[in-house]
């Protein structure tokens, strides 16, 4: 990361909220099993971009939350309550994906199995909820609460389009705001929540979320084309293999011959998959520019988020969050 980084000027910025954040994640881990704690801090040692939590604590900063008021600073609990809920997912999506790779070393399955990863994946959702109701609020946990199942019909609509090429842009975006841009928009909202800002500012903060959230996806779907896998710290190329019907598919399948529509049906609905045609799809996918389409669409919705911030006042903050908009886009990891 260079000091131009957007995320790392973001998290410099919160360097102390964000540091007590981490204190309550490594403090929060621990259990008296020591299986939960190994496999948790496999995962949340190995980093991770800490993007959610960062959002959670920006949001509340930009609107004015001041931690002196509170015993403890209810940002940065939530923000480690977010963090954990998201882990969570991505014990349980790798299980699901089968994925090797997370965050630049062995998947949490691969190290310790798929059953100790679905049953600390459970664990860390259990805290989330945990620290979730120690903040107290009805209104944070009404809207965490309605992420969470939000996420887990996002994963389970897209196990449904799975293999189905005839599955529609719409309802890839069903699949993409579930998974992934719903926990984004709790993230920012919360924050407002606790600053206790009219509900103007909660809707616009969660606005931002939103589509942040939904240009994250789209980009991470076609960094799985696209990525160094290295940089990237996940395996290039896992959508293809498990027959994830994401935006780079959908732009060249509607675009294909009818030989290249045969193709495709046999690696991504047959899953029939021999060692040359992740190669020959990628010709297929640079030849109808379906991942320069996939990141004009992350730049419309890029865009969308910086629109819902207009309602603040300028600010450094307000900055910081209209520039990871435009990282988002751009980001190679
Ligand atoms: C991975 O999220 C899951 C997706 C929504 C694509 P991140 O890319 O934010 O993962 P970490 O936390 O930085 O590892
Ligand atoms: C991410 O979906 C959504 C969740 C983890 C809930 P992906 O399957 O695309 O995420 P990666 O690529 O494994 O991080
Ligand atoms: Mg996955
Ligand atoms: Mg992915």
């Amino acid at each position: 990361m260079d000091k131009q980084d957007p995320l790392k000027k973001l998290s410099d910025y919160l360097a102390l909220d964000m540091d007590l954040c981490n204190r309550v994640i490594t403090d929060r881990m621990q259990s008296s099993v020591e299986l939960v704690s190994k496999l948790a801090s496999h995962l949340i040692v190995a980093g991770g971009k800490r993007l959610r939590p960062l959002l959670t604590l920006a949001a509340a900063r930009l609107c004015g939350y001041d931690p002196e008021k509170d015993v403890s600073p209810r940002h940065v609990r939530l923000a480690a309550c977010i963090e954990f809920l998201h882990t969570a997912t991505l014990l349980h999506d790798d299980v699901v994906d089968e994925s090797e790779l997370r965050r630049g070393s062995a998947s949490a399955n691969v190290a310790f199995g798929n059953s100790a990863s679905v049953l600390v994946g459970d664990f860390l959702f259990s805290r989330a909820f945990q620290i979730m109701t120690e903040d107290g609020s009805l209104d944070v946990m009404r809207i965490i609460s309605q992420a969470s199942a939000t996420i887990a019909e996002g994963e389970i609509l897209q196990m449904t389009t799975q293999n189905d090429l005839s599955t529609s842009i719409a309802r890839y975006y069903e699949v993409i705001h579930g998974k992934t841009a719903a926990l984004f928009a709790a993230s920012c909202r919360v924050g407002a929540v606790v600053a206790e800002r009219p509900s103007r500012e909660e809707l616009a903060l969660e606005c931002y979320g939103l589509n942040l959230g939904m240009a994250f996806q789209l980009v991470d779907d076609a960094l799985d084309y696209s990525a160094n896998q290295k940089q990237l710290g996940k395996t290039v190329g896992d959508d293809f293999r498990e027959g994830k019907i994401t935006y780079p598919i959908l732009v060249a399948y509607a675009q294909a011959t009818e030989k290249e529509k045969a193709f495709w049906q046999r690696v991504i609905e047959q899953e029939e998959q021999n060692k040359e045609d992740l190669a020959s799809a990628l010709e297929l996918i640079h030849h109808y520019k379906a991942l320069e389409a996939t990141l004009n669409e992350a730049k419309k919705f890029a865009l969308k988020a910086c629109q819902a911030l207009e309602c603040f006042p300028t600010s450094t903050l307000k900055s910081l969050l209209e520039e990871i908009a435009n990282y988002t886009v751009y980001r190679h990891f």
